[in-house]
Formats: C-alpha cells, sequence, structure tokens
C-alpha cells in the first residue's frame, strides 16, 4: 500500500532551530504515524521548481544542535508574486498547490509573518497547511506563545552586552547595540533587560534625545560613567521615522531596517561631548546553535504540527499553551499582522521599575 506524505518548507529569515524543528516532523512522521516526508528546498521556490528531498531518519540525524536550516530557505520568492530572473513577475500560486498536492496531502509550512501569510492565502485556495512558528523577531500573532528562535537570538544579544559592558566600562564610553526584530522590539527587551542595559529603545515606543541624556547624566551623577544603550533596528525618535538600510524588490516586505544604532551614538557624541561608539550584531543573532529551550520548543512543535496533520486538523499554526499542550492558533490570526511590545508589557514595567530607562 502506499504510504501517505507530508511535504514540510522552511520560508523567510532562517532562525535557530529550523533543523530541530525538520528533525521532530520527520521522526514523528515516520515513527509514529507511518508517513513519507518530502521537504521543499529553499522555500517556495523549491516548490515553483520542484526541487525536492526525501527526509529520512537518516538525513535528519545529527542536526538538532544545527543552526540555519537543511531545506534551505529564503525571503523573497512569494509563489504569487514569483521572481522571474528578468525583472518579472509571475503567479505561481496555481502551480505550487499542485506541485505540493503531487508529493504530498498536506504542506508544513514552518515560517515567519510572510511565509505563513502566503501559506494562508494558499489554503484559502485550498491547500490544506499547517503552520509552524518561527522567527528570531517574535512578532507572530498567536496569543502568548513564544517563536522558536528568539530566545536563541535575544541569549545571543545578551552575551553581546555582557561584553560590551566590560570595554564600556573601561573607557567610560556610551556604547550603543543595535539588534534585529524588525517593527517589534522584543529581542531588543529581553536582551537590554537580562544584559542589563541602561536605556532600551524599541519601535513600539518613540524616544527623544534628551531623554536618553538625562539618564546618561543621573548614572554620572552616580559616578557611572559609561552607558549600555540597547537599541531595536526598528526603534525611531519622536517625530522622526524608522532607519531604512535599504529595499529588497523581490520581498514580501521589501523594506529593510538598520541604521539607527550609529545615528543614535553620533547623535548622543555630538549632545554630550562624551565618547560613544555604536556595534551592530546584525545576522550573528540569526546564525548558531538554538538555546536548549528553543531545541525544547522546536522539537514540541514538530511533533504537535505532525500530530494536526495526522488528524487533518489544516488551518492552524502550532503554539502552546498550558502544561506545554499544543494549542492551534488559526492560520488566519497568525497571518493578520504582527505583534508588538505593549507598551504595559510585565517586562517593560520590570525594566522601568529597576530604572532602565526606554527613552520617553
Ligand atoms: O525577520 C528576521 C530578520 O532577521 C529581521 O529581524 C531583520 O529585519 C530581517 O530579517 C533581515 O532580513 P535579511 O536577512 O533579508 O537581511
Amino acid at each position: 500500500m502506499m504510504k501517505k506524505k507530508i511535504a514540510v518548507l522552511t520560508g523567510g529569515g532562517d532562525a535557530p532551530g529550523l533543523n530541530a524543528v525538520i528533525r521532530a516532523i520527520t521522526k514523528t512522521a515516520i515513527r509514529e504515524y507511518d508517513y513519507e516526508v518530502i521537504g521543499f528546498r529553499d522555500g517556495f521556490r523549491g516548490v515553483v521548481e520542484e526541487n525536492i528531498v526525501y527526509l529520512t531518519e537518516k538525513e535528519v540525524s545529527g542536526i538538532l544542535p544545527r543552526g540555519g536550516t537543511i531545506l534551505g530557505t529564503s525571503n523573497r520568492d512569494s509563489p504569487f508574486k514569483f521572481p522571474m530572473g528578468n525583472g518579472k513577475f509571475e503567479d505561481k500560486s496555481d502551480q505550487c498547490i499542485q506541485t505540493i498536492l503531487k508529493y504530498a496531502e498536506t504542506l508544513i509550512s514552518i515560517g515567519g509573518d510572510g511565509s505563513l501569510m502566503l501559506s494562508y492565502e494558499l489554503s484559502k485556495k485550498g491547500l490544506p497547511v499547517i503552520g509552524c512558528p518561527k522567527t528570531i523577531d517574535n512578532d507572530l500573532r498567536v496569543g502568548d506563545a513564544q517563536t522558536f528562535g528568539f530566545e536563541s537570538a535575544y541569549s545571543f544579544a545578551t552575551e553581546a552586552l555582557d561584553r560590551l559592558h566590560t570595554t564600556a566600562e573601561s573607557h567610560h564610553r556610551i556604547i550603543c547595540l543595535e539588534v534585529m526584530g524588525r517593527y517589534a522590539g522584543w529581542i531588543a527587551l529581553y536582551s537590554g533587560l537580562a544584559g542589563g542595559a541602561d536605556v532600551i529603545l524599541i519601535p513600539e515606543i518613540p524616544f527623544k534625545y534628551e531623554k536618553i541624556i538625562a539618564k546618561i547624566d543621573r548614572r554620572l551623577a552616580a559616578n557611572k560613567k559609561f552607558s549600555l544603550i540597547v537599541v531595536a533596528e526598528g526603534a525611531k525618535p519622536k517625530d522622526g521615522e524608522m532607519s531604512i538600510q535599504k529595499h529588497v524588490v523581490a520581498s514580501i516586505d521589501p523594506v529593510r531596517l538598520g541604521g539607527i544604532g550609529n545615528i543614535v551614538a553620533q547623535k548622543l557624541e555630538q549632545m554630550t561631548g562624551r565618547e560613544t561608539r555604536s556595534t551592530v550584531l546584525g545576522h550573528l543573532q540569526r546564525g548558531g546553535s538554538p538555546t536548549a529551550y528553543d531545541r525544547i520548543l522546536s522539537t514540541i512543535y514538530g511533533v504537535s504540527a505532525m500530530d494536526l496533520a495526522a488528524k487533518k486538523q489544516y488551518g492552524y499554526v502550532v503554539t502552546l499553551g498550558s502544561n506545554n499542550k499544543i494549542l492551534p492558533v488559526p492560520l488566519a490570526e497568525a497571518a493578520s499582522g504582527i505583534r508588538n511590545v505593549a507598551p504595559d508589557n510585565g517586562v517593560v514595567m520590570a525594566a522601568r521599575k529597576i530604572g532602565i530607562s526606554f527613552g520617553d
């Protein structure tokens, strides 16, 4: 008898834990449900180009701690507006659905807001899809659940802050650390708190230079001659704009943020006369091994996605509820926008109470 088949792809920017999810899906599919597993390479590009790999236990052996994705990924190949390489775009969505259904009965789409939005659009056209919430940005609308990759990213940013702390202190400098997160400040907020930052600037709370300087001055008055500032790439001054680094035309969201860390550092040096430096953490936050918790989260998400697939419970994204039980959230909800940091989030409130400034 022909075995049932499940297809998997990883889409959008990579994140630590992707391989752990692929491993969990593959093991669960084979051991628990006797399915065959097909991986599409490089996100939806692999679907359009029918670039597949059969995933067996051998293929996924040893990949739990490995960063990146063995399937490859892409954050610029929408099936609805597929770049043809000649500056032109074509709608390949019907072809994509046919190809996926040729190889499998269901697609497990491991991705962030862009890939889940595309998956939702494909599901509306009839594709059976289950989503798995990935992103270092932690900005998916999946209730209170954490996305995998987030903890690894902010742990790395925390380590960077620890390192900057000692050099800032030795040189009596102000140091700005720019972290990723797009339009949400989760990485800045969590790493800032964990890394003992003095100021945290996030997109959700526009800042004023005078307020940052007031905090630096309070520290100087207490004989603390250095200050650490975490700047989310999407942070912006009150009455100012986000700093855009470039536009990637073929991407679902073409805007690439970046540069605000430098801008803040220069402005503070000008305004205070104190030596200021900036560091941009960039893609270091996306690479490397997932933390232990991200490995656990990724494994539970992978197992749960396969459980839903076997039950034919399509159109959901897997998340965690109480007692670490699977809590499916409708794909429509996850695809409806991003999850920002609420200014009254408990972490923000705790940070304020211990004297961290948000520049407001
Ligand atoms: O969404 C993940 C992310 O790393 C963002 O934090 C960042 O803004 C963006 O992707 C960078 O994209 P790229 O890899 O295309 O430079």
